[in-house]
This record gives structure tokens, sequence and C-alpha cells, in this order.
């Protein structure tokens, strides 16, 4: 899949050069690693968020994107050639949203686009999975990224539990004895970028798992290793867990959403393992333990959410 001639310096692509790639939720999780990707390849990137400041640095241009702002749409994707779209974060039909604005990415000469949606949603399925089929039915060029859990949210203080992990509470879930192949999010960003890149569009979807699937009584095993402090999984029903969610301040119809997630993870949904990362981008996938250990050696954790340093693991 990796493909050595990436869009950007193929021969007749010499005005698209100049062309940015737009990325969506920049600010995130996997749209900052996606921005430092590109500018690492010299790609001219356009960096939306809802609080654009001013760049100093040349090639990158934020710029205003909100989605319950449709006015700041067409600005955004004026004169880009591809597009990273990372859809609205809560929303119960996403299609509503996106189907459109894919339609007027494509009217404005966009021709390229690549989607973030997750490994449990297929193809034709309600919400992202009905945006991953009007895009293959579309005729532009397409990737839907598919990834499973990402290993970061295990020390994201915004993240439930990598707050509860933060805390030095139990990990709650319903997950059982289910195992999830974590995945890096400077993995996912890397096939995001190959998909953004590469001359040959990757017109399909791409599943992405780390290389080691984990039960949460493992996952809590390595945390305590790696911070140094005893970090238990405690196995619950989906009603508790689901309580337990809410009760830790998550809205009812999200936390029933994550709950029947977990009852799926326990029934082996996440257990598969892919080699998505290696075969797209030529290198291998980065392990949890290595994830975590870079997490709390300040190098992620200062750049995401909160204070979360190893001193504040270590309650
Ligand atoms: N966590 C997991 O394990 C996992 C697994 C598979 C799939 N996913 C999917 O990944 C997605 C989250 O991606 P992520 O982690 O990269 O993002 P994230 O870290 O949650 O960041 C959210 C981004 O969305 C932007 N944003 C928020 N509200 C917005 C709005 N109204 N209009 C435009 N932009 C808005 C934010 O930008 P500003 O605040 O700068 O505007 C920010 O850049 C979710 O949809 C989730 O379903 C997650």
């Amino acid at each position: 899949m990796t493909d050595p001639v990436p869009l950007h310096q193929a021969s007749g692509s010499a005005s698209r050069e100049l062309e940015p790639v737009l990325v969506l939720g920049s600010t995130g999780t996997t749209g900052r690693r996606i921005v430092a990707g590109l500018r690492a390849e010299g790609v001219p990137v356009r960096a939306a968020t809802r609080s654009p400041g001013k760049s100093a640095e040349p090639g990158l241009e934020p710029v205003r994107f909100d989605w319950d702002d449709p006015t700041s749409h067409e600005d955004a994707l004026a004169g880009a050639r591809a597009v990273y779209v990372l859809g609205p974060l809560v929303s119960t039909a996403p299609e509503a949203v996106l189907v459109p604005f894919i339609d007027r990415a494509l009217a404005l000469g966009v021709r390229r686009l690549v989607l973030l949606s997750g490994s449990p949603i297929r193809l034709g399925d309600p919400g992202l999975g009905r945006v991953h089929a009007h895009l293959a039915a579309s005729g532009a060029e397409w990737a839907v990224l598919r990834p499973t859990w990402f290993a970061q949210n295990l020390l994201d203080p915004t993240h439930h539990i990598g707050a509860a992990v933060l805390a030095g509470d139990d990990l709650v879930t319903a997950t059982g004895d289910g195992r999830v192949g974590f995945v890096d999010a400077a993995d996912i960003a890397a096939v995001a970028v190959r998909a953004l890149l590469d001359r040959t569009s990757h017109d399909t979807d791409h599943l992405i798992t780390g290389p080691q699937a984990l039960s949460y009584d493992e996952v809590a095993a390595l945390l305590s290793k790696s911070t140094g402090h005893v970090i238990r999984h405690r196995a619950v029903s989906a009603v508790e867990a689901e309580e337990h969610m809410v009760d830790a301040g998550m809205p009812r119809s999200y936390a029933a959403v994550l709950a029947a997630m977990e009852v799926d993870i326990a029934a082996g949904s996440e257990a598969q393992l892919t080699d998505t990362v290696e075969r797209v981008t030529g290198r291998a996938p980065t392990g949890l333990g290595d994830v975590l250990a870079a997490s709390l050696e300040g190098r992620e954790l200062a750049a995401s959410a909160t204070s979360a340093s190893p001193t504040a693991v270590a309650r």
C-alpha cells in the first residue's frame, strides 16, 4: 500500500503542490499529529479550529471552522486539494452534516477526502457508515480510517478512562476479559498522512490497530508498572458501567452507547489485529507500553490537555 511517490511530488501536480491540505480538528488528538506529519513532508496545511490564532510558520494557515456555523465551511474548503474530515463530535446523525459537506467540498474542487470513523462502524451503518458509503460512491479520491480505541485515552484527563487513571481510581468497564488492540494516535496520523498524500488514492477503509490485543486487566497491570502505582480493573455489568459513567458526568445517551460498546468488546469485537500501520506507512505500530512510557516521560502529556504529570498520576 505504501506509495513511493506522494501526491504532492507526483509529476504534473506542480500547481496542486501549492494547494493546502485542510485538516479538520487540527488541535485534537489525531489532527495535531496529522498537521505535524504533513508539515514534515513539506505540505502546505490549512489547520481548522474554532479559535484560530496567527501562524508564524510559512505554509501553516490557521482557519476558523465550526460545524455549528456552516458559513465557516466555504472559506476553509476553497482552494484545498484534500481534506482530513473529523466530523461533529457529539451528533446522533453526523451524515446529515457530513454528506452535504462532502458534496460541497467536491463542488469546490477538493479532490480527496479522508474520513475519521471507528473500528465498529462498517460501510452503510447508520451515522458514519452512511458517510463512508456516500464517499465511496461520490467519485472522489477517498479513504476511511477505522481505528480501534486510542492508547492515548488511558492517560487523557478529558477521557473518562484517563481521568480515572489519573485520579488513581479503579478502571471500571463492562469489557470483562475482552481484548482491545489499542492504537497509538501517532500511528493513526501516519496512516492518515499517507492516505492524504499518496499518488494513488487508497479508495478503501483502513481498520487500524496497535500490535497487541490486551484485556483491561492487562492494561491495568501495564499502567501500574508504568506509573509505579497500583491501578486495578473492576469488571462490571453494562448497567453498572453506564451508571459509573453517568456518575462521572457523562450524558446518559453517550454512556449507554459506550457501555454497549464495552459489552461488544467483552464478546471479542476489538480483539482483532491488523497490519494496516506497517502496510501503509512501512513501519511497525507502537505498542501500548511504549506509548504510556513516552506519555509519562512528559513528551506527550505536555502537549495534551492538562498538568497530567507522573506526579499527578502518583497519588
Ligand atoms: N478515542 C478513541 O478511542 C476513538 C476511537 C475510534 C474513533 N474515535 C473518534 O475520534 C474522534 C475524535 O478525534 P480526535 O480524538 O482526534 O479529536 P479530539 O482530540 O476529541 O479533538 C476534537 C477536535 O474537534 C474540534 N472541534 C470540537 N468542536 C468542534 C466544532 N463544533 N466544530 C469544528 N471543530 C470542532 C476541536 O477543535 P477546536 O476546539 O480547536 O475548535 C478539536 O480539534 C471522535 O469522533 C471519536 O468517535 C475515537
